[in-house]
């Protein structure tokens, strides 16, 4: 394995639920059809629809869409927890479709860790023996994985409650078992379906705190789904965004929000706070004669809501440098344009006529 090797490379992936499912792939007039004209059709469901995309390693790589456009299935299918119809799909360059049982078992153990959002907690044993659970499927022997289990509760917050049974336990306490369990058995990738889903919104914003923490403290790379636009946005080095089975759009969450692919995506982050996503990158524009040499300097990747503070203490214009070299320049003439959405170059602006 290199470097670079991606931990999840997937390509030309499908999942078809329904009768005779294998015809449906690759079959260029059942392409041309919308999802539901496929069910009237075929009787078939096209749950992942020919879908490419590689997971680096160490990133958070969101899946998002509404409910039903095929996340839960194409995440599932990473593991073979469901069966791809058809597509290559490999971990760390090994070929998981040609995996057999034990090979399989050893991945879903060992290598990836799921977290689910109805978190799957054995009733009757305490927090402590839920979060050694994977451990003790593993083979490890009681004290040892007990040890390590409370190392991991403590790392996600639950010291104290080690004792517990999960239905003395509030939700948020509950999926923090759920994500230790995961984490327990030193997976080199986690798996979030929607964990937090049927979390309150603070507890929500608590635990999303808990997963970038532990991203930025570990380094672990992790796909986490959502249907939740501001959660893919706060947590995702990158997002994928679905509809009936597809990826209409691959990117970071300022090129989705900065340059959405179609009328659909600019529809889904409508409302977004767009200075609060965007940098001053796409945001400046050429220094002109004399403008290069002064004024304070800024990374490219400072947000514009953070720019038009500078400006303001500033009084004037910004640079944007890197690596000792002017970029460009911002004032409030281009920071706001960001703010009130006239930078979007794909959309064409539209001309009062008088
Ligand atoms: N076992 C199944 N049998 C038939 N259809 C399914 C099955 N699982 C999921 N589907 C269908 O596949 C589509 C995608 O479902 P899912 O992956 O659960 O979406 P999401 O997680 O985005 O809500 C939906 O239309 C769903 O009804
Ligand atoms: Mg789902």
């Amino acid at each position: 394995m290199t470097a670079t090797e991606p931990v999840f490379s997937v390509r030309d992936l499908w999942k078809v639920f329904g009768p005779k499912a294998d015809r449906i792939p690759g079959n260029a007039e059942y392409a041309a059809l919308s999802a539901e004209e496929l069910r009237a059709r075929t009787g078939c469901t096209a749950a992942v629809r020919d879908v490419s995309f590689d997971v680096h390693k160490g990133e958070v790589f969101v899946v998002m869409g509404l409910s039903g456009s095929g996340k839960s299935t194409l995440v599932r299918c990473l593991t073979r927890l469901i069966e791809p119809t058809s597509g290559q799909l490999a971990m760390d360059g090994e070929d998981v479709i040609a995996m057999d049982k034990n090979r399989l078992r050893e991945l879903r153990r060992h290598r990836a860790a799921m977290v689910f959002q109805h978190f799957g907690l054995l009733p009757h044993r305490s927090v402590l023996d839920n979060v050694a659970y994977g451990l003790e499927i593993q083979g490890m022997p009681r004290a040892e994985r007990r040890a390590k289990a409370a190392r991991v509760a403590a790392l996600v917050g639950l010291e104290g409650l080690e004792e517990r049974r999960p239905g003395q336990l509030s939700g948020g306490q509950q999926q923090r078992v759920g994500l230790a369990r995961a984490l327990a058995v030193d997976p080199q990738v986690l798996l979030f379906d929607e964990p937090f889903s049927a979390l309150d919104p603070l507890i929500r914003r608590d635990m999303q705190e808990e997963v970038i923490r532990l991203h930025r403290e570990e380094g672990r790379t992790m796909v986490f789904i959502t249907h939740d636009l501001n959660e893919a946005l706060r947590l995702g080095d990158r997002i994928a965004l679905m509809r009936d089975g597809g990826i209409v759009q691959l990117g970071t969450p300022e090129e989705i929000v900065a340059n959405p692919a179609d009328d659909y995506v600019r529809d889904f982050v409508r409302d977004v706070p767009r200075e609060q996503v965007i940098s001053v990158r796409r945001a400046m524009r050429p220094a002109r004669d004399g403008e290069s040499g002064s004024g304070v300097a800024l990374k490219p990747d400072t947000l514009v809501s953070d720019a038009i503070e500078a400006v303001a203490r500033s009084g004037d214009y910004c640079r944007v440098v890197e690596d000792g070299r002017t970029l460009g320049v911002v004032g409030y003439e281009e920071l706001l344009a960001v703010v009130a959405g006239l930078d979007d170059d794909a959309e064409p602006k539209e001309v009062a006529a008088v």
